[in-house]
């Protein structure tokens, strides 16, 4: 049964909130009482998941643009200052996923991987720790993968992404513990989102990818979004509060089979 509250007054933002992982995790963090910054660089989608919010009765603000420019972190920092007055929590969720070998992989692409999945959350951490330290605390939630430690041919640049966010995330913790603030990365693996609506596409069909899933994925099936934003919900809260530089894994046991 859904627990309420768990989040009550919490100042929130989220990065990649206009669809997926990002999206579902806002909807549950409403439920739970979080007041929300949302941000995403697809304006469209951004107004719809801001007015489905606000049509469920929850209090949330957008901020619309790219993540891997510094500001559209600070907009979204000042947004929840002014309109909050604090910043509790902040999910950084925001993340792409172009693929192929490393001998041919486009110099430009790498550094548009590194930009938005690892250096936008470096970034936010700078920006909102003054902040946080100010309130004496706060909980940081850093999506990573399952990919961080586990990958396949033509992951280039988001394996490597997704393992230096890990390593972003130990610092964090392991320097801000003692004022309070708390720094943990999420590691998904096969989660049903519209990320892999397109690499089975790319494979000519769910039908194709569903074999794959079965054997990498002991679970045998996807994760959904509520199920990883479940977990993001507990590093939020205060029910994690002597959980700190942790990896939580959200796998289906990916991660512990051979
Ligand atoms: N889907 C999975 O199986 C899976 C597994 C492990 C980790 N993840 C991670 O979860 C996160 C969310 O993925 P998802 O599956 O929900 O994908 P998604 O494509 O459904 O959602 C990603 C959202 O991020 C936004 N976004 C992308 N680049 C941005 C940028 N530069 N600035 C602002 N917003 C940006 C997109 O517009 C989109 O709304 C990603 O970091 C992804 O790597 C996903």
């Amino acid at each position: 049964m859904a627990q309420r509250g768990r989040l009550a007054g919490k100042s929130v933002i989220i990065t990649g909130a206009a669809s997926g992982i990002g999206l579902g995790t806002a909807e549950l963090f409403m439920e739970e009482g979080a007041k929300l910054v949302l941000v995403d660089l697809q304006p469209e989608m951004l107004e719809q998941a801001v007015t489905r919010l606000h049509d469920a009765s929850g209090e949330c603000v957008s901020v619309c643009g790219d993540v891997s420019e510094p500001y559209t972190i600070t907009r979204a920092v000042q947004r929840a200052i002014e309109t909050y007055g604090k910043i509790d929590v902040v999910f950084n969720n925001a993340g792409i996923m172009p693929t192929g070998p490393v001998t041919e992989y486009p110099d430009e692409s790498w550094d548009r991987v590194m930009a938005v999945n690892l250096k936008s959350m470096f970034m936010m951490c700078k920006m909102v720790i003054p902040e946080m330290l100010k309130q004496g605390g706060g909980s940081i939630v850093n999506m990573s993968s399952v990919m961080a430690g586990l990958t396949e041919p033509g992951y280039t640049a988001y394996t490597a992404s997704k393992a230096g966010i890990i390593g972003l995330t130990k610092e964090i913790a392991v320097s801000y513990s003692e004022q309070g603030i708390r720094c943990n990365a999420i590691c998904p693996g096969w989660v049903d989102t519209e990320m892999n609506r397109k690499v089975a596409e790319d494979m000519g069909g769910m039908d194709k990818l569903q074999p794959l899933i079965k054997r990498q994925q002991p679970l045998g099936r996807m994760a959904t979004v509520r199920e990883v934003g479940y977990a993001v919900l507990f590093l939020a809260s205060d029910e994690s509060t002597a959980v700190s530089g942790s990896c939580l894994y959200v796998d289906g046991a990916s991660s512990a089979s051979i």
